[in-house]
């Protein structure tokens, strides 16, 4: 009886290190979910309400998909849950789903993901292909041994056994221990140089989903060639309504200082208006109460 109750964990995979793909029985969040939300998940009844993008869901199997990392308390906690374990509460989908453009059949949509940003590139990418637009994944690792859902995952082969041509998948490690060394701007340098060059094809608009650095390097490099470049943002949250300030996003429009917030103006915010220098150091900030935590807790 338990096993088919809400929000209980149907499934576990262990992906790499410290990270974890947990399906979850969530109906409603299933049926209502679209690409590019996330939902709010509480372990127990008195936790942290932590946000996850969804990696993927299933409406008639009534199951979303989380991919969680290991790092604070809470997530820790998470991915020790077992399977028939439940959450106390995972509230959803939240954030505004991401816009999805139809572009031409000579011009490429590039996603470039990090890490822990592949599973929340997923689904997006995927609508992309169900838009018949002409997508290029490059997905970023540090090293060869953190690499997962690679082309020989049921997931990426899946996509690519169902779009065929649409897809180009190209893997980068840091060390150069499996696909191309270097970052995932190292790929997508060269294709927006060709793009410049008249020798590639032109690139619509990008896609930056993985730790902060990355996606600033990526709208570095995109700013310079006027690519248009979407950021979904991770954000540290609180309430998720706007009210209580964790998620603030610096942006400047129209050269005036704005604050923008993860929860409900993103998770996607464009790239390019993001005040980096200031929203860098946020990431950090919760860094010292976060040890604090896991010391308490014996993690
Ligand atoms: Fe509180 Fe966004 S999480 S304003």
């Amino acid at each position: 009886e338990r096993a088919s109750s809400e929000q209980t964990v149907l499934a576990k995979a262990h992906l790499a290190d410290g990270i974890e793909e947990i399906t979850v029985h969530s109906p409603v969040i299933a049926r209502a979910a679209r690409a590019g939300q996330f939902v709010r998940v509480l372990p127990w009844p008195d936790g942290e309400l932590i946000p996850l993008t969804l990696a993927d869901w299933d409406a008639d199997a009534g199951t979303i998909c989380l991919v969680v990392q290991g790092v604070g308390t809470s997530s820790i906690e998470i991915n020790r849950m077992q399977v028939g374990d439940a959450f106390a509460g995972i509230a959803g989908p939240l954030g505004r789903p991401s816009e999805v453009t139809a572009y031409p059949a000579d011009r490429r949509v590039v996603f470039t993901a990090g890490g822990l940003g592949l599973p929340p590139v997923y689904p997006i990418l995927r609508e992309h292909l169900r838009a018949g637009n002409h997508v290029t994944l490059i997905a970023g690792f540090r090293s060869a041994e953190l690499l997962f859902w690679t082309a020989d995952d049921e997931r990426v082969a899946g996509l690519q056994r169902e779009f065929g041509d649409l897809l180009e998948v190209v893997y980068t490690t840091n060390d150069g221990t499996f696909g191309v060394e270097g970052f995932v701007t190292t790929p997508l340098e060269a294709m927006l140089e060709a793009a410049a060059a008249g020798t590639g094809p032109a690139v619509a608009e990008v896609v930056a989903i993985g730790p902060p650095v990355m996606m600033r390097a990526v709208s570095d490099l995109t700013r310079r060639f006027g690519v248009r470049t979407v950021a979904s943002l991770n954000s540290i949250m609180v309430d998720a309504t706007g009210m209580c300030g964790a998620c603030m996003v610096p942006v400047t429009i129209d050269g005036k200082p704005i604050r923008k917030h993860a929860c409900i103006d993103g998770p996607e915010i464009d790239a390019h208006i993001i005040d980096w220098d200031k929203f860098l150091p946020r990431f950090g900030q919760f860094r010292t109460q976060e040890m604090r935590s896991r010391v308490r807790h014996g993690l």
